[in-house]
């Protein structure tokens, strides 16, 4: 297994998107969609404190989080990344896109750049999602992705596991 830290970010180019490292520029758009362990940052600096949360489990070896860019327009339309327990060997992913960015496969595109940077880079064993069962955009996205639904959770919460 290759945990994070890596000495260099890794930037991942594929033919719609980047998978980059998220900079300061990002944060006023990460707003609009900042949610880490069920709770949504609503300000600059609730993103801010956010990020270093997140960078904080980064350093630990256990997060990943990049910023997705459109390929040919490097603008930010989101994010995606692994946010738990990689050094167990498995990988929770998660993902957001900014509203004005949804259906048109950006996500789809990252989470296969994701994916093979999980298994063939990191080396899990495992990948998984959670999401609710009423989040029928998120359930598509899954299952386009070859997930399976491996169980029913508390809350209207439902796992995926890559197949
Ligand atoms: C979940 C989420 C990322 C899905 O976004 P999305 O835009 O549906 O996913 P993609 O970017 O992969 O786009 C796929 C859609 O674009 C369409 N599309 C248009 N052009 C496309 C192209 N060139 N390539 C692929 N798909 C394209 C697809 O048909 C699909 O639409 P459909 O679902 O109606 O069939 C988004 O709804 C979101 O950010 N939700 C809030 C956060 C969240 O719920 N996260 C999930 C945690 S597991």
């Amino acid at each position: 297994m290759k945990l994070p830290p890596y000495s260099v970010f890794p930037t991942i180019a594929g033919d719609k998107v980047s998978l980059r490292q998220i900079t300061t520029a990002d944060i006023k758009d990460l707003v609009e969609i900042s949610f880490y362990d069920a709770v949504q940052a609503t300000t600059v600096q609730e993103v801010t404190e956010m990020q270093a949360k997140i960078n904080k489990n980064h350093v630990d070896g256990n997060s990943i989080h990049w910023g997705i860019a459109d390929k040919s327009t490097n603008k930010f339309v989101g994010t995606c990344g692994y946010y738990r327990e990689l050094n167990k060997g498995e990988g929770e992913l998660g993902c957001v896109l900014l509203p004005q960015f949804r259906g048109q496969g950006y996500m789809t595109s990252a989470m296969l750049l994701a994916i093979e940077f999980g298994l063939n880079t990191i080396g899990l064993n495992r990948i998984w999602a959670i999401t609710s069962r009423h989040n029928t955009e998120a359930i598509k996205l899954l299952e386009r992705l070859s997930f399976i639904r491996v169980a029913d959770l508390d809350g209207n919460e439902v796992e995926f596991e890559l197949s």
